[in-house]
């Protein structure tokens, strides 16, 4: 199968973010007085952040209104965003800018697909932000990983048929989104463990360049 575009997901496959969610959700749930621990954070990887937090609800002692659930979010948001501001270049994961360069070079379109509405900022701090030819992110979407919806969108903005695109995921919400797109996928992290994908690596720097690009066809 030809691969014309590769799709990334943002959080834990450019850049290794899960330590300042996980951060951010410790605190809240700290003032809040609700249990939180690693095990409930990893079933939040790929999932948006409403989803997210009705997750860490379920350990509430008691009920939230609508509007405390808002806040308890934009609150959540705010230390997020805080711990954010400390991501540069550098926090790029090993073996990201090679593959996208040879990517590039080869004339194969690159596109984020993320549930995370943060991610411009993260772009940003990062040195991306203009860098890919397609960004899908939380802003865009009215369902989160695991529906297809962000990644039909970025083949649709990429003008790339679904069967002839590739996703790179490190959470199982992210692999079953694409699958559900009809797209093959790389798991890598958490998900390489995942049965479904396509093709599985701990990290996208166990890949030279040139092999990444012949093992996809592209
Ligand atoms: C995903 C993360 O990329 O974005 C999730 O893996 C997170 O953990 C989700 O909940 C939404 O992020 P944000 O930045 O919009 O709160
Ligand atoms: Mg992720």
């Amino acid at each position: 199968m030809k691969t014309e575009a590769v799709i990334f997901d943002l959080d834990g496959v450019i850049v290794a973010t899960d330590d300042c969610h996980y951060r951010a959700w410790k605190r809240l749930t700290g003032e809040e007085g609700i249990y939180f621990d690693a095990e409930i954070n990893r079933r939040l990887r790929g999932v948006g952040r409403m989803d997210s937090l009705a997750i860490i609800l379920e350990k509430a002692e008691r009920t939230y209104y609508p509007e405390e659930i808002k806040a308890l979010a934009d609150r959540k948001n705010a230390y997020y965003r805080q711990f954010v501001q400390e991501l540069t270049p550098d926090c790029i994961l090993p073996g990201v800018m090679v593959i996208l360069t040879e990517l590039r070079k080869k004339g194969i379109k690159i596109a984020v697909g993320s549930s995370s509405k943060n991610t411009p900022l993260i772009l940003e701090r990062i040195g991306l932000k203009d860098y890919f030819d397609v960004v899908v992110d939380g802003n865009d979407l009215t369902k989160s990983k695991p529906d297809p919806e962000v990644f039909l969108l970025a083949a649709e903005r990429l003008r790339v048929a679904p069967s002839h695109c590739v996703v790179v995921e490190d959470a199982d919400a992210g692999v079953e989104a694409a699958l559900a797109a009809g797209m093959r996928v790389i798991g890598v992290g958490t998900a390489a463990d995942n049965p479904r994908v396509t093709w599985r690596a701990a990290t996208l720097a166990v890949f030279c360049p040139e092999e990444f690009c012949h093992l996809l066809g592209c």
